[in-house]
Protein backbone atom coordinates (compact mmCIF):
# COMPACT_ATOMS: atom_id res chain seq x y z
CA UNK A 1 0.00 0.00 0.00
CA UNK A 2 0.90 3.37 -0.73
CA UNK A 3 -0.25 6.87 0.09
CA UNK A 4 1.23 10.30 -2.07
CA UNK A 5 1.85 13.49 0.44
CA UNK A 6 2.36 16.56 -1.53
CA UNK A 7 4.40 19.59 0.28
CA UNK A 8 5.99 16.87 2.41
CA UNK A 9 9.31 18.44 2.63
CA UNK A 10 7.95 21.18 4.66
CA UNK A 11 6.67 22.07 8.20
CA UNK A 12 3.37 20.15 8.45
CA UNK A 13 3.70 17.89 5.55
CA UNK A 14 7.34 17.09 7.23
CA UNK A 15 6.30 16.52 10.44
CA UNK A 16 3.32 13.93 8.71
CA UNK A 17 5.85 12.44 6.82
CA UNK A 18 8.16 11.33 9.82
CA UNK A 19 5.15 10.02 11.64
CA UNK A 20 3.67 8.19 9.26
CA UNK A 21 6.67 6.05 9.10
CA UNK A 22 7.34 5.76 12.37
CA UNK A 23 4.38 3.93 12.91
CA UNK A 24 3.53 2.20 9.48
CA UNK A 25 5.37 0.01 6.77
CA UNK A 26 3.30 1.81 3.83
CA UNK A 27 5.20 3.82 1.34
CA UNK A 28 4.97 7.39 1.03
CA UNK A 29 5.72 9.46 -2.18
CA UNK A 30 6.39 12.50 -1.08
CA UNK A 31 6.02 15.38 -4.01
CA UNK A 32 7.96 18.68 -3.15
CA UNK A 33 8.47 21.68 -5.47
CA UNK A 34 11.35 22.52 -2.82
CA UNK A 35 10.26 25.94 -2.88
CA UNK A 36 12.03 28.27 0.22
CA UNK A 37 10.02 26.33 2.68
CA UNK A 38 11.04 23.01 1.31
CA UNK A 39 14.00 21.29 3.70
CA UNK A 40 15.08 18.07 2.81
CA UNK A 41 16.88 18.35 6.19
CA UNK A 42 13.76 17.66 7.85
CA UNK A 43 13.49 14.22 6.27
CA UNK A 44 17.36 13.37 6.84
CA UNK A 45 16.58 10.58 9.03
CA UNK A 46 14.71 8.84 6.18
CA UNK A 47 17.14 8.51 3.95
CA UNK A 48 18.29 4.94 3.96
CA UNK A 49 14.27 4.31 4.32
CA UNK A 50 13.36 2.33 1.19
CA UNK A 51 9.46 3.57 1.87
CA UNK A 52 10.15 7.18 1.83
CA UNK A 53 10.04 7.51 -2.08
CA UNK A 54 10.78 11.56 -2.74
CA UNK A 55 10.04 13.16 -5.84
CA UNK A 56 10.93 16.78 -6.76
CA UNK A 57 8.33 18.06 -8.75
CA UNK A 58 4.79 20.61 -8.39
CA UNK A 59 1.66 19.69 -7.73
CA UNK A 60 0.75 21.64 -11.18
CA UNK A 61 3.04 19.03 -13.36
CA UNK A 62 0.35 16.97 -14.53
CA UNK A 63 2.17 14.58 -16.94
CA UNK A 64 4.47 14.16 -13.83
CA UNK A 65 1.90 13.42 -11.02
CA UNK A 66 -0.12 11.40 -13.42
CA UNK A 67 2.75 9.42 -14.18
CA UNK A 68 3.56 9.20 -10.24
CA UNK A 69 -0.20 8.27 -10.24
CA UNK A 70 0.21 5.29 -12.79
CA UNK A 71 3.49 4.10 -11.48
CA UNK A 72 2.79 4.18 -7.13
CA UNK A 73 -0.63 3.32 -7.80
CA UNK A 74 -1.55 5.11 -4.32
CA UNK A 75 -4.83 4.58 -2.38
CA UNK A 76 -4.85 8.12 -0.84
CA UNK A 77 -3.74 11.66 -1.99
CA UNK A 78 -2.46 14.24 1.13
CA UNK A 79 -2.22 17.64 -0.57
CA UNK A 80 0.16 19.79 2.24
CA UNK A 81 1.73 21.72 -0.72
CA UNK A 82 1.23 25.04 -0.85
CA UNK A 83 2.59 28.89 -0.56
CA UNK A 84 2.00 29.44 3.42
CA UNK A 85 2.73 32.56 4.57
CA UNK A 86 0.59 35.60 4.94
CA UNK A 87 3.11 38.37 4.68
CA UNK A 88 4.79 36.82 1.93
CA UNK A 89 1.01 36.97 0.33
CA UNK A 90 0.82 40.35 1.26
CA UNK A 91 4.33 41.35 -0.44
CA UNK A 92 3.70 38.82 -3.74
CA UNK A 93 0.29 37.23 -4.27
CA UNK A 94 0.83 35.77 -7.78
CA UNK A 95 3.09 32.15 -6.60
CA UNK A 96 0.00 32.07 -3.96
CA UNK A 97 -2.69 32.27 -6.48
CA UNK A 98 -0.30 30.16 -8.82
CA UNK A 99 -0.02 27.19 -6.21
CA UNK A 100 -2.63 27.06 -3.93
CA UNK A 101 -5.50 27.83 -6.35
CA UNK A 102 -4.29 26.59 -9.69
CA UNK A 103 -1.28 24.01 -8.61
CA UNK A 104 -4.69 22.58 -6.56
CA UNK A 105 -7.26 22.75 -9.43
CA UNK A 106 -4.65 20.54 -11.56
CA UNK A 107 -3.86 18.34 -9.03
CA UNK A 108 -7.68 17.20 -8.80
CA UNK A 109 -7.67 16.96 -12.34
CA UNK A 110 -4.45 14.18 -12.42
CA UNK A 111 -6.22 12.56 -9.55
CA UNK A 112 -9.45 12.52 -10.96
CA UNK A 113 -7.76 10.91 -13.96
CA UNK A 114 -6.35 8.35 -11.89
CA UNK A 115 -9.33 7.62 -9.79
CA UNK A 116 -11.71 7.02 -12.82
CA UNK A 117 -9.40 4.35 -13.95
CA UNK A 118 -9.13 2.01 -10.70
CA UNK A 119 -11.41 -0.93 -10.00
CA UNK A 120 -14.86 -0.42 -8.68
CA UNK A 121 -13.12 -1.59 -5.03
CA UNK A 122 -10.37 0.67 -4.96
CA UNK A 123 -12.41 3.55 -6.77
CA UNK A 124 -14.23 3.40 -3.74
CA UNK A 125 -11.18 2.74 -1.13
CA UNK A 126 -9.57 6.06 -2.35
CA UNK A 127 -8.97 9.39 -0.67
CA UNK A 128 -8.09 12.87 -1.31
CA UNK A 129 -7.37 14.75 1.81
CA UNK A 130 -6.55 18.20 1.43
CA UNK A 131 -5.59 19.87 3.97
CA UNK A 132 -6.14 23.79 4.62
CA UNK A 133 -6.66 26.27 7.07
CA UNK A 134 -8.91 27.98 9.82
CA UNK A 135 -7.97 31.72 7.99
CA UNK A 136 -10.41 30.77 5.40
CA UNK A 137 -13.16 31.80 7.94
CA UNK A 138 -12.23 35.13 8.42
CA UNK A 139 -11.89 37.12 12.05
CA UNK A 140 -13.47 37.18 14.69
CA UNK A 141 -14.34 39.35 17.75
CA UNK A 142 -13.43 38.52 21.25
CA UNK A 143 -17.03 37.43 22.04
CA UNK A 144 -17.62 35.41 19.42
CA UNK A 145 -17.94 31.52 19.26
CA UNK A 146 -15.43 29.69 17.92
CA UNK A 147 -15.33 29.14 14.38
CA UNK A 148 -17.52 25.69 13.13
CA UNK A 149 -17.61 24.05 9.97
CA UNK A 150 -20.73 25.73 9.40
CA UNK A 151 -18.71 29.15 9.64
CA UNK A 152 -19.35 31.11 6.11
CA UNK A 153 -15.81 31.60 4.11
CA UNK A 154 -14.57 35.34 4.61
CA UNK A 155 -10.96 35.46 4.23
CA UNK A 156 -8.98 38.32 4.01
CA UNK A 157 -5.69 38.08 3.21
CA UNK A 158 -4.28 36.61 -0.08
CA UNK A 159 -3.21 33.41 1.68
CA UNK A 160 -6.74 32.95 3.02
CA UNK A 161 -8.63 33.50 0.03
CA UNK A 162 -6.38 31.75 -1.78
CA UNK A 163 -6.90 28.65 0.64
CA UNK A 164 -10.42 29.16 0.44
CA UNK A 165 -10.57 28.47 -3.03
CA UNK A 166 -9.17 25.53 -2.97
CA UNK A 167 -11.51 24.30 -0.69
CA UNK A 168 -14.14 25.29 -3.12
CA UNK A 169 -12.44 23.53 -5.89
CA UNK A 170 -12.49 20.48 -3.51
CA UNK A 171 -15.43 20.71 -3.03
CA UNK A 172 -16.77 21.02 -6.16
CA UNK A 173 -14.69 17.97 -7.27
CA UNK A 174 -16.66 15.96 -4.98
CA UNK A 175 -19.99 17.29 -5.87
CA UNK A 176 -20.08 16.89 -9.68
CA UNK A 177 -17.33 14.37 -10.15
CA UNK A 178 -17.75 11.88 -7.23
CA UNK A 179 -13.94 12.46 -6.23
CA UNK A 180 -13.21 10.91 -2.76
CA UNK A 181 -12.47 14.01 -0.60
CA UNK A 182 -11.96 14.54 2.78
CA UNK A 183 -10.83 18.57 4.05
CA UNK A 184 -9.07 19.72 7.53
CA UNK A 185 -8.87 23.18 8.49
CA UNK A 186 -6.69 23.61 11.42
CA UNK A 187 -5.35 26.59 13.28
CA UNK A 188 -2.01 27.91 14.17
CA UNK A 189 0.51 24.67 14.28
CA UNK A 190 3.66 25.10 16.16
CA UNK A 191 6.76 22.02 16.83
CA UNK A 192 9.47 21.06 15.50
CA UNK A 193 11.09 21.80 12.06
CA UNK A 194 9.51 25.20 11.52
CA UNK A 195 10.51 27.55 9.50
CA UNK A 196 11.57 30.85 11.00
CA UNK A 197 9.72 33.41 9.33
CA UNK A 198 6.78 32.37 11.25
CA UNK A 199 5.87 33.73 14.60
CA UNK A 200 7.08 31.05 17.16
CA UNK A 201 10.52 30.20 15.66
CA UNK A 202 11.62 33.46 14.58
CA UNK A 203 10.95 34.47 18.15
CA UNK A 204 13.00 31.41 19.42
CA UNK A 205 15.87 32.31 17.48
CA UNK A 206 16.01 35.38 17.39
CA UNK A 207 16.09 36.00 21.33
CA UNK A 208 19.07 33.16 21.13
CA UNK A 209 20.69 35.39 19.01
CA UNK A 210 19.68 38.76 20.37
CA UNK A 211 17.70 40.13 17.92
CA UNK A 212 14.51 42.38 18.78
CA UNK A 213 11.59 40.22 18.94
CA UNK A 214 8.75 42.18 16.36
CA UNK A 215 5.50 42.09 17.79
CA UNK A 216 3.19 43.53 14.94
CA UNK A 217 0.66 45.91 16.34
CA UNK A 218 -0.74 45.61 19.95
CA UNK A 219 0.23 42.06 20.08
CA UNK A 220 -3.06 41.36 21.44
CA UNK A 221 -4.22 39.25 18.20
CA UNK A 222 -5.52 36.08 18.92
CA UNK A 223 -4.19 32.29 17.72
CA UNK A 224 -5.06 29.17 18.77
CA UNK A 225 -2.53 27.02 18.64
CA UNK A 226 -1.74 23.21 18.14
CA UNK A 227 1.44 21.37 18.42
CA UNK A 228 1.90 20.40 14.73
CA UNK A 229 2.16 16.51 15.72
CA UNK A 230 -1.60 16.54 16.84
CA UNK A 231 -2.32 17.69 13.52
CA UNK A 232 -0.77 15.15 12.10
CA UNK A 233 -2.50 12.31 14.53
CA UNK A 234 -5.94 14.49 13.11
CA UNK A 235 -4.93 13.83 9.72
CA UNK A 236 -4.53 10.38 9.87
CA UNK A 237 -7.87 10.29 11.66
CA UNK A 238 -9.59 12.18 9.50
CA UNK A 239 -8.02 9.95 6.43
CA UNK A 240 -9.06 6.45 8.39
CA UNK A 241 -12.39 7.38 9.01
CA UNK A 242 -13.78 10.75 7.85
CA UNK A 243 -16.97 10.88 5.98
CA UNK A 244 -16.96 11.50 2.37
CA UNK A 245 -17.27 15.12 1.06
CA UNK A 246 -16.83 16.37 5.01
CA UNK A 247 -14.81 18.77 6.44
CA UNK A 248 -13.08 18.29 9.78
CA UNK A 249 -12.12 21.75 11.36
CA UNK A 250 -8.88 21.07 13.70
CA UNK A 251 -7.68 22.75 16.97
CA UNK A 252 -6.83 22.88 20.32
CA UNK A 253 -8.46 25.17 22.41
CA UNK A 254 -5.50 27.17 22.97
CA UNK A 255 -6.73 30.38 22.52
CA UNK A 256 -3.44 32.95 23.39
CA UNK A 257 -2.69 36.22 22.73
CA UNK A 258 0.57 37.06 21.03
CA UNK A 259 1.81 38.59 23.16
CA UNK A 260 1.10 36.37 25.74
CA UNK A 261 3.24 33.80 23.43
CA UNK A 262 5.99 35.56 23.39
CA UNK A 263 6.27 36.20 26.90
CA UNK A 264 5.60 32.36 27.30
CA UNK A 265 8.94 31.29 25.15
CA UNK A 266 11.09 34.06 26.51
CA UNK A 267 9.98 32.79 30.37
CA UNK A 268 10.84 29.18 29.54
CA UNK A 269 14.16 30.37 27.27
CA UNK A 270 15.06 32.39 30.75
CA UNK A 271 15.06 28.85 32.77
CA UNK A 272 16.79 26.88 29.94
CA UNK A 273 19.27 29.03 28.68
CA UNK A 274 19.37 31.93 30.78
CA UNK A 275 21.06 35.38 29.23
CA UNK A 276 24.31 35.92 29.69
CA UNK A 277 23.57 39.29 31.82
CA UNK A 278 20.87 37.89 33.60
CA UNK A 279 18.17 39.88 32.06
CA UNK A 280 14.55 38.47 30.34
CA UNK A 281 14.88 37.56 26.77
CA UNK A 282 11.42 40.22 27.34
CA UNK A 283 13.94 42.68 27.26
CA UNK A 284 14.25 42.34 23.13
CA UNK A 285 10.80 42.49 22.95
CA UNK A 286 10.13 45.43 20.05
CA UNK A 287 6.56 46.78 19.07
CA UNK A 288 6.27 46.82 15.10
CA UNK A 289 4.16 48.29 12.38
CA UNK A 290 0.77 46.03 12.20
CA UNK A 291 0.26 43.95 9.07
CA UNK A 292 -1.80 45.22 6.86
CA UNK A 293 -4.98 43.80 7.12
CA UNK A 294 -4.32 41.68 10.20
CA UNK A 295 -7.01 38.98 11.54
CA UNK A 296 -7.56 40.01 15.25
CA UNK A 297 -8.90 36.32 16.46
CA UNK A 298 -9.19 33.07 15.70
CA UNK A 299 -10.59 30.02 17.47
CA UNK A 300 -11.65 26.74 16.51
CA UNK A 301 -14.52 24.56 17.78
CA UNK A 302 -13.08 21.25 17.03
CA UNK A 303 -15.96 18.88 18.41
CA UNK A 304 -17.48 17.51 15.17
CA UNK A 305 -13.69 15.86 14.83
CA UNK A 306 -13.95 15.15 18.62
CA UNK A 307 -18.05 13.72 18.38
CA UNK A 308 -17.37 11.95 14.72
CA UNK A 309 -13.99 10.69 14.92
CA UNK A 310 -13.14 10.58 18.74
CA UNK A 311 -9.98 12.93 18.15
CA UNK A 312 -8.60 14.81 21.03
CA UNK A 313 -5.12 16.51 20.91
CA UNK A 314 -2.25 15.28 23.23
CA UNK A 315 -0.52 18.16 24.15
CA UNK A 316 -1.27 21.44 25.82
CA UNK A 317 0.03 24.64 25.28
CA UNK A 318 2.27 24.44 27.89
CA UNK A 319 3.75 20.96 27.68
CA UNK A 320 3.88 21.63 23.35
CA UNK A 321 5.45 25.19 23.75
CA UNK A 322 8.24 23.72 25.95
CA UNK A 323 9.17 20.78 23.44
CA UNK A 324 9.30 23.31 21.16
CA UNK A 325 11.58 25.39 22.68
CA UNK A 326 13.69 22.17 23.95
CA UNK A 327 14.06 20.97 20.22
CA UNK A 328 15.42 24.64 18.99
CA UNK A 329 17.82 24.41 21.68
CA UNK A 330 18.79 20.53 20.63
CA UNK A 331 18.94 21.09 17.48
CA UNK A 332 21.25 23.71 16.46
CA UNK A 333 22.29 22.39 13.28
CA UNK A 334 18.58 21.96 11.70
CA UNK A 335 18.83 25.72 12.88
CA UNK A 336 22.17 26.74 11.54
CA UNK A 337 21.57 25.16 8.09
CA UNK A 338 18.02 26.85 7.95
CA UNK A 339 19.49 30.31 9.37
CA UNK A 340 22.29 30.45 6.85
CA UNK A 341 20.40 28.68 4.10
CA UNK A 342 22.67 26.12 4.14
CA UNK A 343 19.67 23.52 3.95
CA UNK A 344 20.07 24.62 0.05
CA UNK A 345 23.31 23.47 -0.54
CA UNK A 346 21.90 19.89 0.72
CA UNK A 347 19.00 20.37 -2.15
CA UNK A 348 21.37 21.29 -4.70
CA UNK A 349 23.80 18.32 -3.25
CA UNK A 350 20.82 16.14 -4.05
CA UNK A 351 19.27 17.09 -6.58
CA UNK A 352 20.80 18.78 -8.68
CA UNK A 353 20.86 22.81 -8.66
CA UNK A 354 16.66 23.77 -8.75
CA UNK A 355 15.73 27.21 -8.93
P1 LIG B 1 5.25 25.18 4.51
O1 LIG B 1 5.32 26.49 3.80
O2 LIG B 1 6.17 24.92 5.65
O3 LIG B 1 5.46 23.98 3.47
C1 LIG B 1 4.88 23.96 2.20
C2 LIG B 1 5.59 22.89 1.37
O4 LIG B 1 4.93 22.83 0.10
C3 LIG B 1 7.05 23.20 1.11
O5 LIG B 1 7.84 22.04 1.33
C4 LIG B 1 7.08 23.61 -0.35
O6 LIG B 1 8.30 23.30 -1.00
C5 LIG B 1 5.93 22.79 -0.90
N1 LIG B 1 5.37 23.34 -2.15
C6 LIG B 1 5.07 24.63 -2.43
N2 LIG B 1 4.57 24.73 -3.69
C7 LIG B 1 4.52 23.47 -4.18
C8 LIG B 1 4.08 22.91 -5.41
N3 LIG B 1 3.61 23.69 -6.41
N4 LIG B 1 4.17 21.59 -5.59
C9 LIG B 1 4.67 20.79 -4.62
N5 LIG B 1 5.12 21.27 -3.44
C10 LIG B 1 5.04 22.59 -3.21
O7 LIG B 1 3.74 25.03 4.96
P2 LIG B 1 3.13 24.30 6.24
O8 LIG B 1 3.08 25.26 7.36
O9 LIG B 1 3.79 22.99 6.42
O10 LIG B 1 1.61 24.10 5.74
C11 LIG B 1 1.24 22.91 5.04
C12 LIG B 1 -0.23 23.01 4.67
O11 LIG B 1 -1.01 23.16 5.85
C13 LIG B 1 -0.56 24.22 3.79
O12 LIG B 1 -1.53 23.83 2.86
C14 LIG B 1 -1.13 25.24 4.76
O13 LIG B 1 -2.06 26.09 4.12
C15 LIG B 1 -1.82 24.33 5.77
N6 LIG B 1 -1.94 24.84 7.14
C16 LIG B 1 -0.85 25.36 7.79
C17 LIG B 1 -0.97 25.77 9.13
C18 LIG B 1 0.20 26.32 9.89
O14 LIG B 1 0.02 26.80 11.02
N7 LIG B 1 1.44 26.25 9.39
C19 LIG B 1 -2.21 25.66 9.78
C20 LIG B 1 -3.30 25.15 9.06
C21 LIG B 1 -3.14 24.72 7.75
O1 LIG C 1 -4.27 29.88 11.34
C1 LIG C 1 -3.56 28.99 10.54
C2 LIG C 1 -2.46 29.73 9.82
O2 LIG C 1 -1.45 30.01 10.78
C3 LIG C 1 -1.89 28.96 8.64
O3 LIG C 1 -2.90 28.77 7.68
C4 LIG C 1 -0.71 29.72 8.02
O4 LIG C 1 -0.13 28.93 6.99
C5 LIG C 1 0.32 29.96 9.11
O5 LIG C 1 1.39 30.72 8.58
C6 LIG C 1 -0.30 30.69 10.30
O6 LIG C 1 -0.68 32.05 9.93
P1 LIG C 1 -0.44 33.29 10.91
O7 LIG C 1 -0.36 34.52 10.09
O8 LIG C 1 -1.40 33.26 12.04
O9 LIG C 1 1.01 32.86 11.50
P2 LIG C 1 2.32 33.73 11.80
O10 LIG C 1 3.27 32.85 12.55
O11 LIG C 1 2.84 34.44 10.59
O12 LIG C 1 1.78 34.85 12.80
C7 LIG C 1 1.15 34.49 14.02
C8 LIG C 1 0.70 35.76 14.69
O13 LIG C 1 1.85 36.50 15.11
C9 LIG C 1 -0.07 36.69 13.77
O14 LIG C 1 -1.08 37.35 14.52
C10 LIG C 1 0.97 37.69 13.29
C11 LIG C 1 1.91 37.80 14.48
N1 LIG C 1 3.32 38.05 14.16
C12 LIG C 1 3.92 37.28 13.23
C13 LIG C 1 5.25 37.48 12.91
C14 LIG C 1 5.95 36.65 11.85
C15 LIG C 1 4.00 39.04 14.86
O15 LIG C 1 3.43 39.72 15.74
N2 LIG C 1 5.32 39.22 14.56
C16 LIG C 1 5.97 38.51 13.61
O16 LIG C 1 7.19 38.77 13.34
Amino acid sequence: MTILVTGGAGFIGGNFVLDWLAQSEETVVNLDALTYAGNLDTLRSLRDKPQHVFIHGSIGDRPLVEKLLAEHRPRAVINFAAESHVDRSIHGPSDFIETNIVGTFNLLESVRGYWMGLSAEDKQAFRFLHVSTDEVYGTLSPQDPPFAETHRYEPNSPYSASKAASDHLVRAWHHTYGLPVLTTNCSNNYGPYHFPEKLIPLVILNALAGKPLPIYGDGQQVRDWLYVKDHCSAIRRVLEAGRLGETYNVGGWNEKANLQVVNTICAILDELKPRADGASYAAQIAFVQDRPGHDRRYAIDARKLERELGWKPAETFDSGIRKTVEWYLANPQWVENVASGHYRDWIDQQYGQIA
